[in-house]
Parts: structure tokens; sequence; C-alpha cells
């Protein structure tokens, strides 16, 4: 088993005020471990890490960092750092300097803090530039001068709000595989805020997805683009369709959901307690695993009138209307045989039983 490095039981925080900021987040984070708190805009990612980093104090709950309970701690007791979004670096300082500040703070002898400098100047890969002021540097840059200064005290655990938020696309790119490249070396754990998709899949080993200050689902990038829990992921991480239907029946892990006029074959996975006959429902089917054309070998199937299609490299997805205002998005791959459909034109569109799965629902209950 993993060792654990964080853990926080029912964090509740509420600002003075009265804005309830975060709602009973729950989570536990392994050594080692690259997070990404993933979500949009105002759901709580930067409250929830200035509370793990001690910035902020818990409303009620309980953080603990590698076994400890850190709860009623201040941050220079908690062995975490943290890089925000703007990196205040010291404008008359060089790179060297900002770097070498923290240790000399703790009043670390010259000597031995420049050479814990270096090695982190050199693991940033800015070797050439220590000598150069802040203002002297390109963005990409100045972003890892802060890396490298939130990274030279050791800590147990990095704090990075929206570390990659400041720099155009092509610089993000690189920097996304240079992160990954120096947490894997240190072996250090990230909790990383973001509100991109494409950073917290790519970069993360666990992601946490937030809205509206609840947790709505925690998995691999993996589980949670193949299975979203809630309809906000279905909805905010790649390309799911959506049907509103009630139950009719069921039958082990599968349960039939009348949507519209038809019956269909949803998938109910484990972590949905139990559903009831006549409940009201929300079931998610990626595009990918939808098929256009007769097919006699899937279980569910719908007719639809063609609206347009969406290119995107070898991949295309078909958008058709299948009732008034409700679109299905179908993912293929383009074949050269396929036929030019033009708008309105029916089609029979397919998905298997194991494709579409029942959505959880998520609420401030508490
Ligand atoms: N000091 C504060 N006092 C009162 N309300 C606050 C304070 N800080 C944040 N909030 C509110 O708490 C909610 C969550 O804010 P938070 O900064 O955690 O969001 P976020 O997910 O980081 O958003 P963003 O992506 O825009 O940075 C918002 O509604 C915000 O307005
Ligand atoms: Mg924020």
């Amino acid at each position: 088993m993993a060792e654990i490095d964080v853990v926080l039981r029912n964090v509740d925080k509420t600002y003075p005020g009265g804005v309830r900021a975060v709602i009973d987040f729950n989570a536990e984070i392994e050594r080692g471990e690259f997070v990404a708190m993933l979500g949009p805009s105002g759901c709580g990612k930067t409250t929830t890490l200035r509370m793990i980093g001690g910035l902020e104090e818990v409303t009620s709950g309980s953080i603990e960092i590698q076994g400890e309970d850190v709860t009623d701690l201040p941050p220079s007791q908690r062995d975490t750092a943290m890089m925000f979004q703007s990196f205040a670096l010291f404008p008359h300082r060089n790179v060297l300097q900002n770097v070498e500040f923290s240790l000399k703070m703790q009043g670390i002898e010259p000597d031995k803090r420049s050479r814990e400098a270096w090695q982190m100047i050199e693991m940033v890969g800015l070797s050439d530039f220590a000598m150069r002021r802040p203002a002297d540097l390109s963005g990409g840059q100045q972003q890892r001068v802060a890396l490298a200064r939130a990274l030279i005290s050791n800590p147990t655990l990095l704090l990075l709000d929206e570390p990659l938020g400041a720099l155009d696309y092509s610089l993000r790119q690189t920097m996304m595989i240079e992160l990954k490249r120096i947490q894997r070396d240190l072996e250090m754990t990230f909790i990383m805020v973001t509100h991109s998709q494409a950073e917290a899949m790519a970069m993360a080993d666990k992601v946490i997805v937030m809205s509206d200050s609840l947790v709505q689902q925690i998995g691999t990038s993996r589980e949670i683009a193949e299975s979203p829990r809630t309809r906000f992921v279905a909805d905010f991480i790649g390309t799911n369709n959506l049907f509103d239907g009630v139950i009719k029946s069921r039958s082990g892990s599968i349960v039939f959901v009348e949507s519209g006029e038809k019956l269909y074959y949803v998938r109910k996975p484990d972590y949905i307690a139990d559903v009831a006959v006549g409940q009201e429902v929300t079931f998610s089917v990626r595009a990918d695993l939808m098929h256009t054309g007769e097919n006699g070998d899937m279980a569910n199937s719908i007719e639809g009138a063609y609206v347009n299609t969406e290119y995107l490299g070898t991949l295309e997805t078909d958008v058709f209307e299948i009732a008034p205002q409700h679109y299905v998005k179908v993912e293929q791959h383009r074949k050269l045989s396929d036929s030019i459909r033009n708008y309105g034109d029916r089609e029979t569109i397919s998905w298997g039983a194991e494709a579409g799965i029942l959505l959880d629902v998520v609420t401030a209950n508490r």
C-alpha cells in the first residue's frame, strides 16, 4: 500500500459574510502523487489549496499531513510550500538571490545556501541565467525561478495555484512536461490547481474535479474520461451525450430507462447505491461509443436528423438532432467510403448496453 501523504476529512469553508466556498471535501493523496484540482472559476480550488497550506482556516473538518493533524498549525509548521499564480519575484534581486532567499531567512550560511540554490537552478534549467534579474527573463523562465524558489526548502508537499496560467500555449506545453519531470525526479507530492482540462489530464496521476464548492469526482484521468460520475463531469470533460429519463425496471447492474418514447439499457455503477422504479435519472453515453448506421448488435438505437460535422484531426464528430433542441454527438474515424450527409438526412445511431452510464447526484445536504 502506498503511503498516504495528505488527508482531508469533511473539510468545509464558509467565509465571513456567508460564502460557502468548500463543502464536505474528502480526499486522500498518496506520497509522490501529482494531483490536479480541476474546476471552473469560483468553485473553491484556491480556497482548498490555501487550507492545505494553512493560509486559510477551515470552518470545520480536519487536515492531516504525513500522519499529523495540522488543522490548527500555522503554515510554517506544515512542511508545505506554495507557488502562487502571480509568482511575486523580487525584482531587484537576481535569479540566484531569489532562489536562495528562504534559506537566507532560515539563517543558513552563504556557502551552503548558494550550493543548494545552484542545484535547484540547474534542475529547472536556468544555469545560464542565474545572474539575471526577473525583468530580463521570459515569462516561462520567471515561472521556473518561482518553482525553484518554492522547491528549495525541500517541502513534503508543493501546492501550485495555476502555475502555468500566465504562459502562452507553446510554452505551457513545454512547462507541462518539465513540471512533471521535476516532480518525478524529486519524488515530491504536488497538488496543482487548474481550470484547464488538458493540463490536468496531461500531468496528474489523480484528478479531483470540483464544481459549486463540491467534489464531483476523484480518479485517474482515464477513469474520469471513461466513466464520468456526475452530470457536471460528463458535461465538463470529454464529449458525452446526456439523456434525462425515468427508471422503468432493473436487472442486476443494468437498468431500463425511458427517455422520450424509447427505452434504453443503461449501466448502474456500483457507487450508486440503489435506484427505484419511477425515479428520474440522467445517463451519459460517450460520443466515441456511439455509431451511425443500422447495427443489429447494439442494444440501443435512436433516429436523428444530421446537423453538421465538427472536425478534429482524423476524428470527426457528427451532430444529430434526436428531438427538438436535443443534440447527440457521434465521434468516429472518417472512412473514405462514408457518404456525404446533407442537413436533415435521417440516420440511425446506436450504442451497446454497457455504454450508457447512470449519473450520480452530489448535493450540499450537510
Ligand atoms: N477572502 C474571501 N472572502 C469571501 N469570499 C471569498 C474569499 N476568497 C474567495 N471567496 C469566494 O469563495 C468562492 C471560491 O473561491 P476560490 O478562490 O476558492 O475559487 P477558485 O476555484 O480558485 O476560482 P478561480 O479559478 O477563479 O481562481 C468564490 O465564490 C469566491 O468569491
Ligand atoms: Mg483560484
